[in-house]
């Protein structure tokens, strides 16, 4: 019967959009305290002693990990019942964490914005932050975090055991535990600060550029079964592969954090070669959506989720652009001597974090607003082309003028006086850099308009489509009576 909505079933999928539900509130947060930051910038003395520069970028990029998180442990909820065809073992308790978790990221952020600092003892690492950056949060939050995480894992396992298992479940299988795992690198505090970093590089680097990124090569292979009907041979096949190069560049490539921190110079060599080797695997995952895409193009299927598969797209570029290029240009040792510590790993961050993570996940949402109505298809509205259009201007603007900043700030601060207390200022107080931060400013605003009609349509854009599809459907069925 055409005009029965099958509305989503699996509880595991209704815990997936509550994941999704709080991830987009709190990507929201992030830009507004990335604005209140960006603008500090320009005017230093807005919100001095009442919301520091430092807090407003702890609460940017905290923010940005954990909704991250949060669309990474939906986005898997979401896709479990699909791959494995049956529902989540322990959903209840898996709903249960998912209630604790929130409560704890809501005290973390209110001892972020009303504690702000401690008196340096092990107390604030305690109850304050750690103070690593990204991953900021209180010890107390940290453990809380392993003990969700471990049931999230557990859940994950049960019901690949149980069910069927296909290769993208084998992947994120091993993936999620190595990513689960990594976290641990970054909760033991060291007085030596050398041995503290080298650790901490482990989650962050051994994040993005191993396991977050194997984890988006197995979501992409769901998203391309999903939205264009690409076949999972291929899929599969690509996936191994990806995985493969993924985890072969990506560990050793960790050495070009390892340049100035203390640690042995053969760093140097191996961060150098690993770390260029990066991109390939970028570009491999690049080939893979475009070869899908083409490959289905001509056997003239339809696209069922065409948000879902433009912000796919965007991912594609978006990871091998600010991953892949803007990553590359600043990796051999060579050239990081004058760009570390400049605006260039900014630029570069934004546009990675954006491209390889926050497009995918907002894809991911779009696939579960499908889901929830039960549509056979999701249109792109004119909201949700604001959407991509504004937040992928606006970054990319963001990235081009912190670009700018940073080749101004290399060249004077760095090249030109010899990167001295006075090169700071040099390179801060010239017209171009002003002009790059008020650039960012402008291009973080219209990153920000574009947030609000992404949210307005993730709202909306399911519910209208269900009342369409239903309209049509009627019109069949009053056309067959006829
Ligand atoms: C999606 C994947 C990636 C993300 C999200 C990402 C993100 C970031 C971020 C946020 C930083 C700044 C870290 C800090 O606060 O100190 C950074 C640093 C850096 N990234 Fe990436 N990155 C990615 C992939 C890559 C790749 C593939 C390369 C090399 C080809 C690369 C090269 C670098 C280098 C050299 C630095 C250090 C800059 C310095 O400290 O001098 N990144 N990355
Ligand atoms: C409203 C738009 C945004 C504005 C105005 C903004 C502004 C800022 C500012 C001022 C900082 C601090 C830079 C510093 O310490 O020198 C920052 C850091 C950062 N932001 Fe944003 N941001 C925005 C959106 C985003 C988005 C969309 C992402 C990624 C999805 C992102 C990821 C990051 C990261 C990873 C860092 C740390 C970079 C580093 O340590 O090098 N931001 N942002
Ligand atoms: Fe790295």
């Amino acid at each position: 019967m055409l005009s029965k909505v099958m509305r989503v079933q699996w509880e595991s999928q209704k815990l997936a959009i509550k994941y999704f539900q709080v991830a987009i509130i709190l990507f929201g947060a992030q830009l507004l305290f990335g604005l209140l930051a960006g603008i500090q910038y320009l005017y230093p003395s807005f919100l001095f002693g009442v919301l520091d520069f430092s807090i407003n970028r702890i609460v940017h990029i905290n923010a940005m990990v954990v909704w991250m998180l949060y669309a990474m442990i939906g986005s898997v909820y979401w896709l479990l019942p699909d791959e494995t065809g049956i529902e989540t073992v322990g959903v209840k308790i898996g709903t249960l964490l998912f209630y604790i978790l929130t409560a704890a990221v809501a005290v973390v952020v209110l001892v972020y914005l009303l504690v702000q600092v401690g008196p340096g003892t092990d107390m604030t690492i305690w109850l304050i932050t750690e103070g690593r950056e990204y991953i900021e949060a209180p010890r107390w939050a940290d453990i809380g975090i392993v003990v969700v995480v471990l049931g999230f894992l557990a859940n994950v396992y049960l019901t690949a055991f149980k069910g069927r298992r296909t290769g993208i479940m084998t992947v994120l299988m091993w993936d999620l535990l190595a990513l689960a795992g990594l976290y641990l690198a970054g909760m033991f505090f060291t007085r030596n600060v050398s041995v503290d970093q080298y650790w901490w590089w482990w989650v962050i680097h051994l994040w993005v550029e191993a396991t977050w990124e194997v984890y988006v090569a197995a979501v992409v292979g769901y998203g391309l079964i999903k939205t264009i009907g690409a076949s999972r041979r291929i899929v599969e096949m690509w996936l191994w592969i990806e995985m493969a190069m993924l985890f072969g560049s990506g560990i050793l490539g960790l050495g070009h954090h390892y340049f100035w921190i203390g640690t042995p110079e053969y760093w140097w060599e191996i961060g150098a070669l690993f770390s260029a080797l990066e991109p390939v695997p970028l570009v491999g995952m690049f080939v893979h959506v475009i070869y899908d895409w083409g490959k289905q193009a001509g056997k003239q299927h339809e696209i069922t989720n065409k948000p879902a598969f433009g912000w796919f797209v965007v991912n594609t570029f978006g990871n091998f652009l600010g991953a892949g290029v803007w990553g590359f240009m600043h990796t051999l040792p060579q050239i990081n001597i004058y760009t570390h510590g400049t605006q260039w790993p900014s630029a570069h961050g934004h546009l990675a974090f954006y491209g390889a993570y926050a497009a995918i996940l907002i894809g991911m949402m779009y696939l579960g607003v499908q889901g929830k109505y039960g549509l056979k298809q999701l249109p792109f509205t004119r909201a949700g082309k604001w959407a991509i259009t504004l937040i992928t201007v606006g970054v990319l603007g963001m990235t081009v003028a912190l670009t700018i900043a940073a080749y101004v700030q290399t060249m004077v601060e760095r090249g030109e006086w010899g990167a001295t207390w006075e090169g700071y200022f040099a390179a801060q107080n010239s017209t171009w850099m002003l002009q790059a931060y008020g650039w960012r400013l402008f291009m973080g605003i219209v990153t920000f308009l574009g947030f609000v009609f992404l949210f307005y349509d993730l709202l909306t854009v399911g519910k209208r489509a269900e009342v369409a599809e239903r309209a049509t459907a009627g019109a069949v069925a009053g056309a067959a009576v006829a």
